[in-house]
């Protein structure tokens, strides 16, 4: 199938290049010329495992192609996803101007019958005004083409993404015409080979279904912390109690990893705009919005064990700091637990040198201002001479460390972990002062 991807960040590069490896026709849409000149030249602007390869081999066999003229894209293309982004608005809402924008756009360009689907997270009612955006488009062109607007929230997860979106544990579509149904069902069926379901829905249930699902794991995320901070105050040990309700199938090991909280482009933002449709339809969302303050909470209280250990005023402290992206696997650094952390010891004068294995560039950008932080090209080399070691991501090769180089290099050998990577007994025969999330106080 002929298909355009207007937005060509995380999902839209990752949904076009997955897109043209099951055969189809993409061509990707961005504003950003930089982006898309980069693209070109085969340069891949973020980091994400083994989307360079897809890229790369799809682009030279001519399946996948950048360009920042959508005109060219909305002719040639009889299926339309916009992939933008919607970030949160100083409400809490939705910023929805950029979907609108390409949904406007569409309507003054259009040659014919197109089916446009929202694969931006978007509230519900939004399929709506984008279908009135356009039709107002197409009135003032007085032209009067057919179209259906369809929602296909996407679930891909940043580090494994290319993984998520070949093999999907299941595909959304929200959509009211059952012929457009047939054909996005024709156009996911070779990643459903499997058998996992291609569940259609009405278009608002679609919409809402995103946000149920992203807060969902967002609030088992501040239960597991809620519970590890009872384990502080009570002594439990939250390593066993994980394990010990992780094993009920009902609730699961995934994301309930004690730690410092959910942070990068989307729970965040898809939690403060879920909030908001809630109060918007006058309900107060009371799981949602405590899941939010536990989330907050939990970075201002990793904070607090430092300042316990090394008292109020940091000024003569250097930090090591391991990670920096907002998990590990990628680049994005977008409401990254570490910015929050780095700031809050930086107003009490702490200083950091640290170390990332793919987030740097992009922690220069937020960071690179700030005196307070230099950079390091290896976890080792942030070590010589720190007071403490701060862990704020689990990158893979931060597991199994070399502890009696860290001890040789550290000037004592205390590690604040955020996301409690080791076994406490083990390093205390080893000499370590090691503080984890769920200590008891
Ligand atoms: N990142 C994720 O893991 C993820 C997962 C699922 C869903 N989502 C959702 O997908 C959407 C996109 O997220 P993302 O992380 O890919 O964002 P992103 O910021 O990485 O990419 C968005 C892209 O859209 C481009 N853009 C903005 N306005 C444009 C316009 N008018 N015309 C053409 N291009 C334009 C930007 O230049 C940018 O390249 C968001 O709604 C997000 O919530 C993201």
């Amino acid at each position: 199938m002929k298909l355009a991807i207007v937005g060509t960040g995380y999902v839209g590069l990752v949904t076009g290049a997955c897109f043209a490896e099951m055969g189809n026709e993409v061509i990707c849409v961005d504003a950003d010329a930089t982006k898309i000149s980069a693209l070109e030249q085969g340069r891949i602007p973020i980091y994400e495992p083994g989307l360079q390869e897809f890229v790369k081999r799809n682009f030279e066999e001519n399946r996948l192609s950048f360009t920042t003229d959508l005109a060219a894209a909305v002719e040639r293309s009889l299926i339309i996803f916009i992939a933008v982004g919607t970030p949160q608005d100083r409400d809490g809402s939705a910023d929805l101007s950029a979907v609108l924008a390409v949904a406007k756009d569409i309507g003054r360009l259009m040659n014919g019958y197109k089916v446009i689907v929202e694969k931006s997270t978007v509230p519900v009612g939004t399929a709506q005004k984008v279908r009135r955006v356009i039709s107002a488009e197409l009135k003032a062109r007085g032209v009067d083409y057919q179209f259906d607007v369809v929602s296909n929230p996407e679930f891909l997860k940043e580090g494994t993404a290319i993984d998520d979106f070949m093999k999907p544990d299941r595909i959304v579509v929200g959509c009211d015409d059952v012929r457009v149904a047939e054909l996005m069902k024709e156009l996911y069926a070779p990643f459903v080979r499997t058998h996992h379901p291609i569940i259609i829905m009405d278009v608002v249930s679609a919409e809402l279904t995103k946000y149920a699902a992203n807060a969902f794991l967002a609030t088992k995320i501040s239960f597991i912390n809620e519970i590890a901070n009872i384990c502080a105050l009570t002594g439990a040990d939250i390593a066993m109690v994980r394990q010990g309700i992780g094993s009920d199938p009902r609730i699961g090991h995934l994301f309930l990893f004690p730690g410092l909280g959910y942070g990068g482009s989307c729970f965040p933002k898809d939690m403060q705009a879920l909030i908001h449709t809630a109060r918007s339809h006058g309900y107060t969302p009371r799981v949602l919005e405590a899941a939010e303050a536990v989330n907050q909470d939990q970075r201002r209280l990793f904070v607090e064990q430092i300042r316990r250990y090394f008292g109020d005023d940091l000024k003569d402290k250097l930090f090591a700091v391991w990670g920096l992206s907002f998990k590990p696997g990628t680049d994005d650094m977008r409401e990254a637990p570490s910015l929050t952390i780095l700031s809050l010891l930086a107003e009490r004068g702490a200083r950091f040198k640290a170390y990332d294995p793919k987030a740097i560039d992009e922690a220069k950008k937020m960071l690179g201002g700030n005196k307070a932080v230099s950079f390091a090209k290896s976890c080792y080399d942030t070590l010589e001479g720190a007071d403490a070691l701060i862990i704020n991501t689990e990158w893979t090769m931060f597991r199994e460390p070399d502890f009696e180089r860290m001890k040789t290099l550290l000037k004592q050998p205390v590690i604040f972990d955020g996301r409690n990577l080791y076994n406490p007994e083990k390093l205390a025969k080893l000499g370590f002062r090691y503080f984890y999330i769920g200590q008891k106080l």
